[in-house]
């Protein structure tokens, strides 16, 4: 069976894309540093599929590792997440996430030089657009600069992905992720926090369970229905499935070009105020919130174009904002009842 790394395997897109590279019947490795998860993660990824992937702990930014991880395992495809994520934290510690993101990905992409390997799939996000006036927003349009030094990175790693490409023969695919939220079905596995977490699904889920007083919606004064920003919110097993039909179109040489970049989105959006409605309706919970100041750096609204990863990956989300509520909430009453 092929064999494939996914680095940022404990995380929380990597550990459900891992889920279902192992349903499939791939061999997994998992690559992480476990700075921001919890290598428990891997008995809950052995209780949903009754696999173990391979796992090792490796700093990414370390190069004679990565280059003897590779010289040592056969890997037929990379689905490289690991990277720091936190928008605020990027604009307090730019270096910290250039050196991170960057030269992790720098690394990996020189062994795949080095050992001749093929099919790397880079995590981009819907950050690399910036503010757009065109929406839903396609796969062609014109980048600007990103909001953080988080979105910069994701936007100079796509570019250090295709220009090593054109110099190669390897291929590669970059997927520009929208909002993810939800959990598995299961709750054996979730976004797990390891700090307070600034993003709204998992800050509506702790104010509803008391573990934060309250929470602020940034802003009703927009150019929106009902005053606040609009995302794309996609459920994070939908965004692993997603992961299948990449890489197996890698895999099977269906790519029509050597480099190519698909939104991961609904193709739809849904307003802050919304969100938390579809929260309160699904879990019986009225959400403490207040309505605050804008936060800097967001943007107004943002939802995806999908037509391209529907025909050319035969992939579309399935599962709605409810459900992504629904999973979320479950997963958030678990960890109370195990906070281990
Ligand atoms: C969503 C909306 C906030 C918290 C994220 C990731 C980024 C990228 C895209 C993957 C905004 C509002 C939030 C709160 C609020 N994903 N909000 N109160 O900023 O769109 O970016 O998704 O790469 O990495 O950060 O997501 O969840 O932070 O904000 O009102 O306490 O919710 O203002 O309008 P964002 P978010």
């Amino acid at each position: 069976m092929k064999n494939i790394l996914v680095t940022g395997g404990t995380g929380y897109i990597g550990s459900h894309t891992t889920v279902e590279l192992l349903n499939k019947g791939y061999d997994v490795f998992i690559i992480d540093n476990l700075s921001n998860s919890r290598k428990e993660v891997l008995n809950s990824i052995e209780k949903i599929t009754g696999r173990m992937p391979h796992f090792l702990q490796l700093d990414l930014c370390d190069r004679e590792k990565v280059m003897a991880f590779f010289a040592n395992n056969r890997i037929d495809a990379t689905i490289h997440f690991a990277a720091y994520k936190a928008v605020g934290e990027s604009v307090e510690h730019p270096l910290t996430y250039y050196r991170n993101n960057l030269v992790s990905l720098v690394n990996l992409l020189e062994a795949y030089e080095k050992y001749n390997l093929d099919n790397f799939l880079f995590s981009s996000s819907c950050s690399v657009y910036g503010d757009q006036s065109v929406l839903p927003i396609d796969e062609s349009a014109k980048l600007s600069k990103p909001e953080s030094p988080y979105g910069n990175t994701k936007q100079i790693g796509e570019e250090i992905l295709s220009d090593t490409i054109r110099v190669n023969k390897f291929s590669g695919i970059a997927l520009r992720y929208f909002n993810p939220g939800g959990a598995h079905e299961s709750a054996l596995i979730g976004e797990y926090p390891l700090s307070p977490p600034n993003n709204l699904v998992p800050v509506i889920t702790q104010t509803a369970i008391g573990k934060r007083e309250s929470m602020t919606v940034f802003g009703n004064d927009y150019d929106t229905p009902d005053g606040t920003c609009i995302r794309d919110y996609i459920h994070v097993v939908d965004i692993a499935k997603a992961h299948i039909a990449a890489v197996e179109r890698l895999l099977n040489k269906k790519n029509k070009n050597k480099f190519e970049i698909f939104n991961l989105g609904t193709g739809k959006g849904n307003t802050v105020l919304q969100a938390i409605q579809a929260f309160e309706s699904v879990s019986g919970v009225k959400l403490n919130y207040k309505i605050g100041e804008r936060r800097a750096g967001d943007v107004v609204k943002i939802w995806a174009d999908t037509k391209l990863a529907n025909t050319e990956l035969g992939w579309k989300a399935e599962l709605s904002l409810d459900e992504i509520m629904r999973s979320a909430w479950k997963w958030e009453n678990q960890l109370m009842n195990d906070p281990s």
